[in-house]
């Protein structure tokens, strides 16, 4: 197993303040030969990534909601970066859907080749899947980048959501923030309260944190559906 606080220690000692800084800033000579693709795979790993998600992992496993026969699915789960190497060999499946073809393309052919991670190229809202009916955990850190969970369904209505089509007693993991400002969030929340009103009827919190970083507040409700 993949300890990921180790992993942790590892990026920072090999990646720079000074490394991020060059990749952050294209302009500067220094980074103009680095594409948005490597800022993003970058970013992907960054300190605050690493804080946001060890807090979900540890919630996640002090509640005891996964065994070695457990399935999870990532939505919106980007290049899988920390998640992957924490959960992988504590669950029988990990699925991960995202929409962008580039992202899925990196992680399945390079970062996790070497893994059965099911990777995806979808829009969470275009398709049920019948491995949905077997998933344990629903993960989604990437909720204000999209519709509100309740309503994870089919488009453009959404009038019939999917959650009743889950297992009873599944478990959701998902994050949100109040970082308004940041390209392509179309749904952040100001609150813990006005984020629990984006979770389907049927769901019951568990857990609710809030994790600050350097451009606002993450906020982490972990529930199950009855
Ligand atoms: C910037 S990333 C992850 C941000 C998130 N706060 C985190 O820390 O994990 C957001 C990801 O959500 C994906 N995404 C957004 N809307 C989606 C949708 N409807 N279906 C699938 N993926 C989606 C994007 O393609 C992108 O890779």
């Amino acid at each position: 197993m993949i300890d990921i606080k180790q992993l942790q220690t590892i990026l920072d000692l090999l990646i720079t303040n000074d490394m991020r800084e060059v990749v952050n800033n294209p302009k500067d000579n220094r980074g103009e030969n680095r594409t948005a693709e490597e800022k993003d795979l970058l970013d992907s790993f960054s300190p605050n990534q690493f804080k946001s998600k060890i807090k979900l992992i540890e919630h996640i496993n002090n509640l005891n909601i996964l065994n070695k026969d457990s399935q999870i699915v990532i939505f919106g789960g980007w290049y899988g970066s920390i998640l992957i190497p924490a959960f992988y060999n504590e669950v029988k499946q990990i699925h991960l859907i995202d929409r962008d073809e580039k992202v899925i393309s990196r992680a399945k052919h390079e970062l996790f080749k070497d893994t059965n991670v099911n990777f995806i190229s979808a829009d969470v809202f275009k398709d049920f899947r019948d491995f949905y009916k077997d998933c344990d955990l629903f993960i989604n850190t990437s909720c204000e980048h999209m519709q509100p969970m309740k309503q994870w369904g089919p488009a453009p209505r959404y009038s019939r959501p999917w959650w009743t089509r889950v297992k009873k007693g599944s478990h959701f993991a998902f994050q949100s923030n109040d970082m308004y400002d940041i390209e392509g969030h179309i749904n952040c929340v100001s609150s813990i309260e006005e984020f629990k009103n984006q979770l389907p009827d049927n769901a019951k919190v568990l857990l609710e944190d809030k994790i600050r970083d350097d451009r606002g507040t993450r906020y982490l409700l972990i529930g199950k559906y009855e």
